[in-house]
């Protein structure tokens, strides 16, 4: 799978475990699911700013859609964190919690909009194929490795495509 196919497949979980944290009949399961979904949604950021924007930032410069994108990434991360942190002070399953972690779904189903709309298709262009199969061979290693894999190891935690897909506890790279 090369990168911009192996975010989308991340994305199309990411929604699925949302209508599963926000669909759970008691709190137990929706703090469960929520303290799964969390690691995950980290995890594809660090991908994402690591293998795609810092490079791209760096490639095409401040001023372009593609250069400018780091730094609106960025900044819709920060939000997305503070709610975050905010869900995670609320009683899980409780309404506030509800409204934070819709919240949550919905800024990032904006920015996932923004990044399979307009971002994607913009670096399918400028990277090509081959770049774009070396970048998403790189994201693969770092799952992996970020799952405590061995190397070149089909691990469970393994993006496969459907709606199956996992990821493993991020790490932060800052
Ligand atoms: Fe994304």
């Amino acid at each position: 799978m090369h990168a911009i196919q192996l975010l989308r497949v991340m994305h199309s979980d990411a929604k699925m475990r949302f209508k599963l944290v926000l669909g759970a009949d008691d709190a137990a399961t929706a703090a469960e699911q929520w303290a799964a979904l969390q690691p995950k949604l980290d995890l594809h950021e660090r991908l994402e700013d690591e293998f795609l924007y810092t490079p791209l930032q760096a490639e095409m410069g401040r001023g372009t859609p593609l250069g400018d994108w780091d730094a609106i990434h960025e900044t819709d991360v920060a939000l997305v964190k503070q709610l975050i942190a905010a869900s995670n002070k609320a009683q899980a399953g409780s309404p506030e919690w509800r409204m934070l972690v819709g919240a949550i779904n919905d800024a990032l189903s904006k920015h996932v909009m923004a990044e399979e709309g307009q971002i994607f298709p913009r670096i399918e262009q400028v990277w090509g194929l081959e770049r774009l199969r070396k970048a998403g061979q790189a994201m693969q290693a770092s799952i992996d490795r970020s799952a405590g894999a061995k190397p070149g190891a089909r691990s469970k935690e393994t993006v496969k495509t459907g709606s199956t897909a996992t990821a493993a506890p991020a790490r932060r790279r800052r």
